[in-house]
């Protein structure tokens, strides 16, 4: 049976963690709904990992439509989750407009939008539309561009803000929020202090749930991974094996074999 948001919110009054991947593709989304993740969210990080860019900051609203279009499609279970890209929710109307983009046109369940205090006129135009949201606290790629990435609320006026934030979110009705790269004991202060499940990245173990980048997890992603990552399999690996093994089988002449053939 399809995840909703309200199935999502009660899981933490049940004491169930949730489980959420970060993807972009039909394939990883079938896999990863077949896996038994519950929330799939198409991140505005498709820009680094499968596009090539620095940050996120390039990302706009026909990209992030065409991923979610593709991840909505292959889902059964799931909750879709659309990462609003930079600028697609500078004030109120701007966000219900492109919001509903993603429900209508994409088939997403949800909007996850970064910010709290700053954006709250949006997160309240969206939840009184009845639009699900999920928020996004902690270190906000949109706003740090090409800055570090760093954990944030280390600082204790910087981990106040956080905090209320959060508190914030909560009582305007997100379903849900993510806690990027901060303290596990801020994380924690926060998963009690709010109704809505907190789903963590870099957020240590006390969160209601946790997320992480699909391509991460499996060893896609070429270079060190951040600290917060657990790789579960070495796929570049494979994927290179089979570019080579294929070059050297064409050089050989040893593909196609006349089964590969039609006669
Ligand atoms: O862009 C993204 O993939 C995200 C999740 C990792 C939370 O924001």
């Amino acid at each position: 049976m399809k995840l909703t948001p309200q199935a999502i919110y009660s899981k933490k009054q049940a004491g169930e963690p949730i489980t959420s991947l970060s993807l972009y593709d039909f394939p990883s989304a079938r896999i990863a709904d077949e896996a038994g993740v519950d929330i799939v969210m198409i991140g505005d990080s498709v820009g680094m990992a499968l596009l090539g860019h620095e940050n996120t900051l390039g990302m706009t609203m026909e990209p992030m439509l065409y991923h979610t279009q593709a991840v909505a499609k292959a889902v059964k279970r799931a909750l879709v989750v659309a990462d609003m890209p930079v600028h697609t929710y500078n004030d109120p109307n701007l966000a219900f407009i492109n919001a509903q983009r993603f429900l209508r046109e994409a088939g997403a369940d949800a909007v996850k939008l970064e910010g709290g205090v700053k954006i709250q006129d949006q997160v309240q135009k969206l939840v009184t539309e009845g639009i699900s949201v999920m928020g996004h606290i902690g270190m906000l790629p949109q706003s740090i561009g090409d800055g570090k990435y760093r954990v944030y609320g280390k600082d204790p006026d910087e981990a106040e803000a956080i905090l209320e934030d959060a508190k914030l979110l909560d009582r305007m009705g997100v379903f849900s929020i993510v806690l990027e790269c901060v303290p596990a004991k801020l994380a924690a202060e926060i998963t009690a202090a709010v109704q809505c499940p907190t789903i963590g990245i870099g957020a240590g173990a006390s969160t209601d749930g946790q997320v992480l980048v699909f391509q991460d997890i499996l060893g896609i992603r070429s270079g060190v991974s951040p600290r917060f990552v657990r790789r579960y399999a070495e796929i570049e690996e494979i994927m290179r094996k089979a570019a080579r093994d294929f070059c050297s089988d064409v050089k050989k002449r040893d593909f196609p074999s006349k089964k590969e053939s039609f006669s």
